[in-house]
């Protein structure tokens, strides 16, 4: 018996050291004998990344992989509801009364997350905790919130929602919305007159704020109508001063409006940006790709649980927020020590108003994340050019309205990123008579997503470097929103005229809008317990005996102790740090550990703050809040902004003025731009980006990065097609 294990055991070892043997020889296959006298005749060119022997293109082919949904389990308690989950859900909900008796639809059906100390203590290897499903549905003309426990069967949490403001309009809501004026003959009618063919008719389901009694109590929309005949891109040929006001539930239209009548339609030509409808490309570049000879070193386990350098998190698509970044941790090279630096970060919350007061402009003021789904809105990404070809992609997974789940392929890639920066340097200059030229290629990780909101195109990066600082950036591209004018040249226009934007081409101005993006990010500095402090840098006058200067700069710290103390308006000539600290844990010379928040480029509103918009955009009235973590505070506009009227803002609860000094915060952050069109965004947008950072503060005892090693030639492979003979 004995022996025969032996045995056996020996032939498995055997089995699997052919098997090694094999899976080598095949990935070095470039190095078979066969190839042997090309590469000697090429010697300083590793023949690995040849056009004709590029591994990743024998074992990837161009398009990523799809992954199988249909048998996704989840492995993490973050992890989003699968395939099968999401159909439990649907099913244990329409049996539930009064839905087993009532037409509904499902405007929101993701993962109930575990409380907070529950997922901080799950260890990996042991049972997940019950697995619960949230639901926000419309039945009756009403919004339920509901939570579906998946290990009972059971309902477990229902309430009607007695906020103003509606759920998130679901992708068939829109999609219903754009055709519904057709059924009406007056619209029919209107669009004939003016030279429009019907069959050219592109329309737009525009989300209309709140303004008043007139938009309450009813599910309404705003549809806008384009011209596509001759281009690809109508968003250039507005059929400008028409609007339809349409009931959402009804599909019924109110009232239409058509203020535009002696406004031409601009001109096709010139707008279409597609490369194959393109002339020939007048800006000549080589190929440039990234090689990563020994494959990427990051892995994403079990599809969610992405591990990198000296980070790992979580990563789930979400159909409001677009990505979910939780249980950011990075690994102390000096100690090995894992460390928690955020819990959960996401996208809020968008505001996007336009600044136009006229008729069929001035309900422009776009929530892009709570109306119409940011997730929702990101379309595949396209490989090789939204994303490197060394990227991973993954899918999201979203209900439709009836409750069924869809997948949304390659929604968010992963990639390493080498721009050609650098980590660190530094080089002696010879008067010391030191030879030291030191220098660190800067790599880095790069989440991304692109949504793509009707015509305007968001790009939402989370970068992350092996220094301990996570880079949040997003790019501006896709196509303007534009108006459309008598106007053919600035010659025509008078000085007092307010076009509201600029004149771009013949009968297209470019209306001003400011974009703000806010940003949930709550911050776990070694442990949940922290505070928020303020650190101000102030003009020290000296006196004539005390020194030669006349002033000097000095840091001032303050801790925030409530919520008022941390809204911040960012100034120039009044400047300060962010830190999150940890109050009970030092560094090694006794400095408390932190993270700071590092606006970039940003851009505040400046509209009046009782302006219908800005009361519900009023989560933008500063650019940094802080307040205590509470799970049920997670969207800046309120969980129902469609037709809010703002009583659910970050700006209401951060009023309530608690205290937040040694308590798990949550801070937000809100990048902003102001965009003046100008004549290059016509007919389509080169992307503007700006960013925010989140950097250790004393976290680390010294340099972490001090033992990355440098690039060397022998690593770096040169690919050249012509090696490839
Ligand atoms: C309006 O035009 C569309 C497209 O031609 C057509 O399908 C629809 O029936 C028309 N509506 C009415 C009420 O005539
Ligand atoms: C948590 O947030 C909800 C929604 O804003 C609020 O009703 C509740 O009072 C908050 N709880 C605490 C302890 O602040």
């Amino acid at each position: 018996m004995e022996s025969r294990n032996l045995f056996r055991f020996l032939l498995l070892l055997l089995s699997a050291l052919l098997v090694l043997l094999f899976t080598r020889t095949w990935i070095h296959l470039p190095y078979t004998p066969s190839d042997k006298a090309e590469l000697l005749l090429c010697s300083h060119y590793s023949p690995w990344c040849t056009s004709k022997n590029r591994i990743q293109a024998k074992s990837e082919p161009n398009s990523p992989k799809s992954q199988n949904h249909q048998t996704q389990n989840p492995h993490h308690p973050l992890d989003p509801l699968t395939i099968t989950e999401i159909n439990q859900a649907r099913t244990i909900l329409s049996s539930y009364k009064p839905f087993s008796s009532s037409p509904f639809t499902i405007h929101s059906l993701v993962l109930s997350e575990p409380e907070k100390p529950t997922v901080l203590n799950w260890k990996k290897g042991t049972p997940l905790p019950p697995r619960k499903a949230s639901i926000v549905a419309r039945l009756n003309s009403q919004s339920h919130i509901l939570t579906v426990d998946l290990s009972s069967n059971q309902v477990t949490h229902h309430e009607i929602s007695t906020k103003s403001g509606y759920p998130t309009m679901t992708m068939e809501d829109m999609t219903t919305s754009t055709w519904a004026p057709l059924s009406n003959p007056d619209f029919n009618r209107t669009i004939q007159n003016r030279g429009v063919s019907l069959s050219d008719l592109a329309c737009l389901p525009i989300s209309l704020g709140w303004y008043g009694k007139k938009e309450e109590d009813r599910r309404l929309i705003k549809v806008q109508c384009y011209s596509m005949q001759g281009t690809a891109n109508f968003y250039m040929r507005p059929i400008e001063g028409l609007t339809v006001l349409l009931d959402m539930d009804t599909k019924q239209v109110v009232e239409i409006s058509d203020k535009g009548k002696e406004i031409p339609i601009p001109k096709a030509k010139g707008t279409d940006y597609r490369f194959s409808m393109a002339g020939k490309n007048t800006i000549p570049l080589n190929p440039i790709s990234i090689e990563q000879p020994k494959g990427p070193s990051f892995t994403v386990e079990n599809g969610h649980l992405v591990k990198w350098a000296n980070w790992e998190f979580h990563l789930k698509p979400d159909p409001r927020a677009g990505v979910v970044i939780s249980r950011a941790t990075v690994r102390d090279s000096d100690t090995g020590e894992v460390r928690n630096v955020m819990y959960k970060g996401f996208t809020s919350e968008l505001f996007v108003p336009y600044m136009d007061p006229t008729d069929a402009w001035y309900f422009k003021t776009y929530m892009d994340a709570g109306e119409y789904g940011f997730g929702l809105q990101a379309m595949p990404l396209d490989p090789l050019n939204d994303c490197p070809r060394n990227a991973h992609y993954m899918d999201g997974v979203f209900p439709a309205a009836d409750g069924k789940p869809y997948v949304r392929e390659n929604m968010v890639c992963v990639f390493e990123r080498y721009a050609g920066d650098i980590g660190w340097r530094h080089a002696e200059s010879p008067i010391t008579g030191m030879e030291i030229r030191e220098v660190r290629p800067k790599i880095t990780l790069v989440v991304r997503m692109a949504a793509s909101v009707a015509n305007y195109d968001y790009i939402v990066d989370w970068e992350f470097q092996t220094d301990g600082l996570i880079r949040v950036k997003v790019g501006l591209s896709g196509i303007l929103m534009v108006k459309g004018t008598p106007y053919e040249n600035m010659n025509q226009v008078s000085q007092q005229e307010d076009m509201h934007g600029t004149l771009l081409s013949e009968n297209v101005i470019g209306v001003i809008h400011d974009h703000y993006i806010t940003f949930y990010l709550d911050m776990d500095v070694d442990g949940s317990d922290n505070s928020f402090v303020k650190v101000n840098l102030v003009k020290e006058e000296t006196s004539t005996e005390e020194s030669p200067r006349r002033s000097y700069l000095k840091a001032k710290r303050h801790v925030a102790k409530t919520e008022k103390d941390a809204q911040i308006k960012l100034k120039l000539y009044d400047p300060s740090e962010f830190h999150v600290i940890n109050p009970s844990k030092r560094s090694r010379v006794g400095n408390p550990v932190g993270y700071k928040v590092v606006p970039g480029g940003t851009a505040a509103s400046l509209l009046d703050a009782q302006d219908p918009p800005q009361v519900r955009g009023a989560f933008t009235n500063n650019q940094i809040w802080v307040t205590p973590y509470n799970r049920s505070e997670e969207w800046a506009g309120g969980l129902f902004v469609y037709q809010s009227k703002g009583e659910d803002t970050l700006a209401v609860w951060s009023e309530r003025n608690r205290p937040i000094e040694n308590k798990d915060i949550v801070v937000w952050y809100t990048l902003g731009f102001h965009h003046i069109p100008c004549q290059e965004d016509f007919p389509i947008m080169p992307t503007v980006s700006s960013s925010f950072d989140l950097k250790p503060v004393n976290f680390f005892d010294s340099n972490p990065i001090l033992r990355v090693s440098p690039n060397l030639e022998k690593d770096l492979p040169i690919c050249r097609a012509s090696a490839s003979a």
